[in-house]
Formats: C-alpha cells, structure tokens, sequence
C-alpha cells in the first residue's frame, strides 16, 4: 500500500458510511494534458496512475464494488491516435496490475460490448476476469465500449429471446427480470456516482443502475485526483439524505 492511501480510513469521520458501490466518469484527461502542455494520450497516461490510486483508495476504505467507465461506446469517434493508444493502454495497464489484483483479493470483471474490441484486448480482460473469479475482495469492474442505452437494449434482446422460445411470459418482465440481464447483475445498484472535472452530466453511464445513486461532482480533473478526494466525495455523500422517492424519516 502506498504512503499516499495508507491512513484514509483515519480521515474519515468515525460514523461515516462508506457507499457500497462507487461508479466513477474518469472525466478530464484531456484537460489536463492541455494545460500542461502534453498531448491527450500523456493525459491518459497521467489518468492511468489516478486510476491506480483510486482503486487502491477504495480496496482499503473497504468498498464493495467499483465502477469505472475506461471507454464510453462514443469514444470511437475521437481521433484514430487517442482510440488506439487508449486500447493499447487499457490492456498494458491490466497486464501489469493484474498481480496486484490478484494479490489484493479483488475480482475483476469488464462491462460492455466487448465483441467490438481490439482481440489482444479482449483476451486480455477475459484472462484478467479468469484469474481474479475467485477472489472475494472488492469487485472492480471496468467499463469499455460501455454505453447505458445499449446495455439496457441488450438486455431487452435477451429478454425478447427468451419470450421468442417460451420460456419468460411477457408479464413476467419486471424490473427485476431486466435487471438480471445487465451485465454486471451480481453488484448492487451504485450507491454514489462520483465525476471529476466538473460536468454535470451522466453521459451514458449506468443509466438504469444509477436510479438512486447520490451524484457527486467535483472541479478536479482525473489526473489529479488522490485519496483525499475520494475521502471528501464519501463525507458529502455522507451529508445527503437518501430517501428513494420516500418522505423524510421522523424525527
Ligand atoms: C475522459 O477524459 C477519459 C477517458 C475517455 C479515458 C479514461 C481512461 C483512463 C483514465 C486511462 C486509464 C484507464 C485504465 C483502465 C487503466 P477526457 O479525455 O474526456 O478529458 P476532457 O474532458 O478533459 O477532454
């Protein structure tokens, strides 16, 4: 562990709850790399080491999932360089944490339309997925040519089969049904939907999971986000009062 994540529990107020499931935009790169003077693709690279604070930040304050949106299924339409050298560094980043995972207990799992990926890469997640399954750590599940509309059309595609062969009565769809054909069904809905950069916009992301999700947006650009943000996103989540569509509680 390193120096820089070693005491976040310590910073967090002593009744805080820490959010089961946190999906995070890795929102900024580019940004970032303008006002230094870098190109896009040494942003991601200076993202990527974010990336591995993050992950190391939540694993320790005892998260249970973490999403994180690697490549949207829009981001093909950036220029050809930025595309391939975001797949190249995807999957050297996984081959090179993978011991890491493995030796933190965290179980890793890819979401989206992976059939459309680069096949080095999609061997890659499928390796990283297989070597992790049964670690029963944090899930970190890493979204790439992820989009929420597609997934949720998957999903009904499935379901449409299904009633195709006899075997689901339309009746029986229910959200739970849907649900079930996500592609990540085993985790829980996230809890906080966390942005740097400072949009306020969900662009795609988790559109059916994040129903309830509390959404936190903070001005940081992605590469320099550390510990101590994601201990300042928790305590604001922790300010909020979720009451999913109910009144208040008495007093
Ligand atoms: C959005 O910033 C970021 C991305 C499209 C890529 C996210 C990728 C990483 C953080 C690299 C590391 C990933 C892994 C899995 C190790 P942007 O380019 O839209 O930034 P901008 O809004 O400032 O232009």
């Amino acid at each position: 562990m390193s120096q820089s994540t070693s005491n976040l529990k310590d910073k967090l107020p002593p009744d805080c709850q820490v959010p089961a499931h946190i999906a995070i935009i890795m929102d900024g790169n580019g940004r970032w790399a303008q006002q230094h003077g870098l190109s896009r693709l040494e942003g991601h690279f200076e993202g990527r080491k974010a990336t591995h604070r993050v992950v190391e930040a939540c694993a320790e304050l005892g998260v249970q999932a973490l999403s994180l949106y690697a490549f949207s299924a829009e981001n093909w339409a950036r220029p050809g360089d930025e595309v391939s050298g975001l797949m190249t560094l995807i999957e050297q980043s996984l081959r090179e944490e993978l011991d890491d995972l493995i030796g933190g207990d965290i179980r890793f799992i890819a979401s989206g339309r992976h059939e459309e990926l680069p096949e080095s890469l999609q061997r890659t997640l499928s390796e990283a997925e297989a070597r992790t399954v049964d670690n029963d750590g944090m899930v970190l599940n890493l979204l790439i040519n992820y989009g929420g509309r597609a997934e949720i059309v998957d999903a009904v595609r499935a379901l449409a089969g299904r009633v195709q062969s006899g075997e689901l009565a339309p009746e029986d769809i229910d959200e739970a049904a849907l649900g079930a054909h996500l592609y990540a069904p085993e985790l829980p809905d996230p809890d906080l939907l966390l942005r740097p950069g400072g949009e306020m916009r969900v662009s795609n992301f988790l559109l059916w999971e994040i129903a309830y999700a509390e959404i936190v947006v903070m001005p940081v650009l992605w590469p320099d986000f550390t510990g101590d943000h994601l201990v300042e996103a928790i305590e604001e989540y922790n300010e909020r009062q979720r009451r999913f569509g109910r009144v208040p509680d008495a007093e």
